[in-house]
């Protein structure tokens, strides 16, 4: 081989030796490989389940001041409006009730919460519930005052029961449970039955809240009521439970209650 021939072998070599290490290099369009030696990156290339947004709670998303709200505020500086309110939705709750069937009606929706609630409570073993006390008119809640008046005094009174037009049992949310068969109805020691426990840590998640806890008096104007069960509606209520304060009005800013304006 002359001299001119074997570089031209050479640089064929050599060019043909740079082609083929091209080409394994490119992989040629839609010839992409099925497997790879390195893990694929847990990238946006993947795609997943598009998260729910969790919505925002809106703490002025209902009135409360119109008493037909889920969220009305009622105590001893916020009567109710109209003061002669009736409900436009009682409804008797399919639970048993000790009062008549008239003083254990409530508004719709928290009935069938309550109905849910105490069928919960069963199930998750802390014993059977019964209504002691729902709905109060106008009228009724006047009766009840005036007794507790003559037999307590009026100071005591003011401090157990709502004067008419004061009460939350008029808005036909609030409810006096009591553990069956009974013991410590309306009552302090109510708060100490596995009904009471269970409704102190659960009542939240039927929309239900304890509107009158210990402690709170100076806020509320009223003694501890263990029984007494204020339905808000579920979101209020597991915001009430999960930010801290115990009371609508700490929970809205709202100036306390502990006596009548008149007082
Ligand atoms: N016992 C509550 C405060 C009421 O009478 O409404
Ligand atoms: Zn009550």
């Amino acid at each position: 081989m002359s001299r001119r021939s074997f570089h031209s072998s050479l640089v064929a070599v050599v060019a043909l030796t740079a082609l083929m290490s091209l080409a394994s290099c490119v992989a040629a369009p839609g010839n992409i490989p099925t497997h790879s030696t390195s893990p694929r990156p847990m990238s946006s290339t993947v795609p997943g389940p598009t998260p729910t947004p969790i919505p925002t709670f809106d703490s002025r998303a209902l009135s409360i001041d119109d008493a037909t709200s889920l969220w009305v505020v009622v105590d001893k500086v916020r009567s109710l409006q109209p003061a002669s309110f009736v409900p436009p939705d009682l409804v008797l709750p399919s639970v048993p009730h000790i009062s008549s069937s008239a003083s254990s009606v409530m508004r719709a929706e928290a009935a069938t919460a309550l109905q849910s609630m105490f069928a919960a409570a069963a199930a998750e073993g802390s014993g059977a519930m019964q209504i002691q006390n729902a709905y109060r008119s106008f009228v009724v809640q006047t009766n009840t005052h005036n007794s507790l008046v003559r037999s307590l005094g009026e100071a005591t009174a003011d401090a157990q029961s709502a004067r008419p037009g004061y009460s939350e049992h008029q808005t036909g949310l609030a409810v006096d449970i009591a553990a069956s068969p009974s013991r410590c109805d309306i009552q302090a020691c109510f708060g100490e039955t596995p009904q009471g426990i269970w409704l102190a840590a659960n009542a939240y998640r039927f929309g239900f809240v304890l509107r009158y806890p210990p402690d709170k008096s100076a806020v509320t104007g009223y003694v501890y009521e263990p029984w007494h069960y204020r339905y808000v509606g579920a979101a209020l209520a597991t915001e009430l439970h999960e930010s801290g304060p115990t009371t609508l009005e700490e929970f809205f800013e709202l100036p306390g209650a502990p006596d009548y304006d008149d007082e």
